[in-house]
């Protein structure tokens, strides 16, 4: 196992411990967040928008600096996740038409789907990194696992 899959085993551990027992999903989602944020140093910001109307994410929590509040389905690559509910991988934010920058710092970003026991998407998950290139198939296969986690309590 590399460093970077140990690393998410091990967060996702102490993710599950801490939220063993609780169903409130902002609690969860506010655990989530803080425990990869700090986990994961090219993390530099990551929060959940969720499902508020039909088309329509609204914020979640995050760390990092300001999100944006609202982000419809057809913008962005939140919009991207939520309309396709597929993971999203963006290798340079530069290139991808439509992206959001709530950071003029931000280079990648991934955004899986979360989804609740009964198949319906219920938010994203979104990190953005500084870095280009930052994501791959180890944090796409991790950050739906954690998201499986996260909605099989809803
Ligand atoms: N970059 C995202 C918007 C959310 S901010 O990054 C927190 C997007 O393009 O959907």
């Amino acid at each position: 196992m590399n460093d970077k899959s140990e690393l998410y085993a091990q967060t996702l551990k102490s993710i599950e411990r801490l939220i063993d027992g609780e169903n409130d999903l902002i609690a969860v989602m506010a655990t989530a967040v803080c425990e990869l944020h700090h986990a994961f140093d090219y993390f530099d910001w990551t929060g959940f928008y969720r499902v508020a109307a039909p088309g329509l994410l609204k914020i979640g929590p995050y760390q990092g600096g300001h999100g944006c509040l609202r982000i419809s389905f057809d913008r962005g690559v939140c919009g991207a996740a939520a309309r396709t509910q597929t993971t999203q991988i963006v290798s340079d934010v530069r290139n991808f038409p439509g992206h959001i920058a709530c950071s003029s710092t931000t280079r990648s970003e991934i955004v899986a789907p979360v989804f609740d026991s009964k198949k319906n998407l219920i938010a994203v998950l979104d990190v953005d990194s500084d870095s280009l290139n930052a994501f791959d198939a180890a944090d796409q296969e991790n950050l739906e696992k954690l998201c499986r986690i996260i909605g099989e309590r809803v």
